[in-house]
């Protein structure tokens, strides 16, 4: 299934409220709320308690993105914020096998990430208790980059290797997604797309919303 997931980055943070309603108006099956540290990434956004103030603005589930470099430390946290899937980087500090673990103690779905100059083989070995996948498509840190295609091999690999296990994982891809590359990446077989400049900055977001799903549907490949 095709879901669309705006990336609060990108939002007023002075009307997040609205901001989240109205996506959620705009039909979005996921919010995707960027969590960064500045160590992990050189840029400082949210934590745990401003999740929990704006989850009760909407029923849409929360996609957290953790670019921390420590995630085990502040699963518990997050998944009493109402985080719904909790996504980590496999690059970061923490014992990836007990951070997943710890994340479906608590409740939420775990998924891992990759930056882009990661192999993807790295997820491998997690594959079988992971509900999602994400594959960056920019180095994380700043919205408003530019699309990596050549992330895209990565992605038919990951779907294929899902097919052949017979897993229900999604695959989402993260950065620069627009009307043009999320063909490209649905195409590859992603089917989570992330948005945040993209969408936040469209003229009409209930417009451009629709035309992702209508053009990630015709393209994708699972
Ligand atoms: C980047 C974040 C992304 C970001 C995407 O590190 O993980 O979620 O908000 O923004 P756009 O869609 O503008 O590339
Ligand atoms: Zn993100």
């Amino acid at each position: 299934m095709i879901k669309i997931s705006p990336s609060i980055l990108s939002c007023d943070y002075g009307r997040m409220a609205d901001e989240l309603k109205g996506m959620e108006q705009c039909g979005a099956e996921l919010m995707h709320i960027d969590v960064m540290d500045g160590h992990f990434v050189p840029n400082i956004t949210l934590g745990a308690p401003v999740c929990k103030c704006i989850k009760k603005y909407t029923s849409v589930p929360f996609d957290v993105h953790l670019m921390i470099s420590e995630p085990l430390k502040y699963v518990e946290d997050f998944c009493k914020a109402g985080a719904d899937i909790i996504c980590f980087h496999t690059e970061s500090e923490s014992d990836i096998e007990k951070t997943i673990d710890k994340i479906i103690e608590c409740g939420a779905k775990p998924a891992l990430a990759v930056k882009p100059k990661t192999d993807i083989d790295a997820v491998l070995p997690y594959l079988e208790k992971l509900s999602m996948v994400l594959v960056m498509t920019v180095e994380p840190g700043f919205g408003g980059q530019s699309f990596m295609a050549d992330q895209m091999e990565k992605v038919r690999k990951i779907r294929d290797e899902i097919n052949k296990r017979g897993l229900p994982i999604d695959i989402e891809v993260d950065g620069g997604i627009n009307g043009e590359t999320i063909s490209i990446a649905a195409a590859a077989g992603a089917n989570v797309f992330v948005s945040g400049s993209a969408l936040f900055g469209a003229k009409d977001r209930k417009k451009t919303m629709d035309e992702f799903k209508e053009k990630a549907n015709k393209a994708f490949v699972g």
